[in-house]
This record gives C-alpha cells, structure tokens and sequence, in this order.
C-alpha cells in the first residue's frame, strides 16, 4: 500500500484493486454525480482507474482513495490534481478535489482530506496556489471549500468548456482560490 498523506481518520493512498467497485460507484452514481458528468461505460471507468492509480505512482499526488482508519474501507477520492481547462483555467493550474461515497457525507471527511492537500501542496510541492471549482449550484462542494479557507474569485466563474450543449445545468462554474501566503497567514498553524 502506498501513503500519500495521513490525517486524524484517513490515509489517502493510491488505488488499489480491491478499490475498483469504489471507483466505479463514485463515477456512475446518481447521487454522487447529481452536479458532475457520470462515466458508466466499464472500460472507460476501468481507463480512468488505471490512468490515475498510475499518475498518482509516477508523481506521487492524483486524486487519492480516501481509506477510513477505524474499518480500514475506502469510501471516496481526494486530492491534488493539474487541470487545464484552457481559457478558463491555463496550464500548470493546479485543483483540489473530492468525493465520497453517499454513506459518509455529513462526517467532515472531505475538509479534512483536504486541508492534509492543501498543506501538502503549500509545503512539500511549494505551489503557488491550488483552486476549486463545482457547479453553481454545488451547495455541500461549495461549503467545503469555504470550510478549507479558499476563498470565491467571482472574476474567475467560467462556463466549463468540456460540458456538453445537452447538460446546460452544468455548465456554469463557480471559482474558489487559495494562495501559498494566505495559506500561511491564516491556515498553516491549524
Ligand atoms: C461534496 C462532498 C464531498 C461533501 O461531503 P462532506 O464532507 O460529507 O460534506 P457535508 O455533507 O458535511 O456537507 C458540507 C457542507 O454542506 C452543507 N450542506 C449540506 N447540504 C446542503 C445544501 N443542500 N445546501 C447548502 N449546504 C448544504 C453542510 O451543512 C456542510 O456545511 P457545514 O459543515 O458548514 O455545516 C459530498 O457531498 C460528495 O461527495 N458529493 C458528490 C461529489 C461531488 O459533488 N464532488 C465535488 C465535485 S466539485
């Protein structure tokens, strides 16, 4: 098993075999992808289980499993990912992600994935800032951010370029940042 990152009830770690039915839920559920593209196609999700079980091994952050301590169960991803979604987000942008298995939302899973991202990025990988996005009407996504200290950039909502005319819900975004030195004025000691 490799580690990533530890936090008081997670280890985010890269994928394993055992973790592929996960994976596929947390692409394809309905709930969980109420705001997001689904992929329910097995060879795609398959595809995309590999490619980021095998970036995660090459450069040693990717969306991660998030596996719960106490029961030693995956029950979602978080991570740090590099995105470019040219014009809105340019190359070298750098996103903090998540998502969980419908039975574990409401326990602060995700806020506490991710600010073990945020200081993993801020310190270890010196990035000079790391980004969120969701759709607009991402309510639970949009609370995390705020919960993580990253703050709205109304000047940066963007409509995603890679969603479809035939999914106009998801088309609008809104745009969350944090940068290194906020991080370490206000975040870094907590
Ligand atoms: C986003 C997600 C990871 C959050 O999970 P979580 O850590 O369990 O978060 P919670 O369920 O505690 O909800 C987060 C916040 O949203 C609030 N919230 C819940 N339902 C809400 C609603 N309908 N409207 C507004 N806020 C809501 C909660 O009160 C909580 O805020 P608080 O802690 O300040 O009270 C989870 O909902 C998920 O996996 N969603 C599906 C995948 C997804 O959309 N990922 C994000 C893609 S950008």
């Amino acid at each position: 098993m490799t580690t990533i990152l530890e936090t008081e009830r997670l280890l985010l770690r890269n994928w394993e075999d055992t973790d592929r039915e996960l994976f596929a839920y947390l692409l394809g559920d309905p709930a969980v992808t109420r705001y997001l593209l689904p992929c329910r196609k097995p060879a795609e999700v398959q595809a995309r289980f590999d490619r980021m079980r095998e970036q995660i091994g090459e450069t040693g952050y990717g969306f991660c499993a998030l596996e719960h301590k106490a029961t030693g169960r995956s029950i979602g991803w978080c991570g740090l990912y590099e995105t470019c979604l040219e014009p809105c987000l340019p190359a070298g942008t750098v996103e903090v992600g998540w998502r969980l298995h419908r039975d574990h939302w409401g326990q602060g899973y995700a806020a506490e994935a991710a600010r073990a991202c945020l200081r993993d990025g801020f310190t270890t990988r010196e990035l000079d800032e790391i980004v969120a996005f969701t759709v607009v009407t991402n309510h639970r996504s949009r609370a995390v951010m705020e919960q993580i200290g990253m703050r709205r950039d109304p000047a940066g909502d963007f409509e995603h370029p890679r969603v479809p005319e035939a999914r106009p819900d998801l088309k609008s975004h809104v745009l969350y940042r944090l940068s290194r030195e906020e991080w370490h004025a206000h975040l870094g000691s907590r």
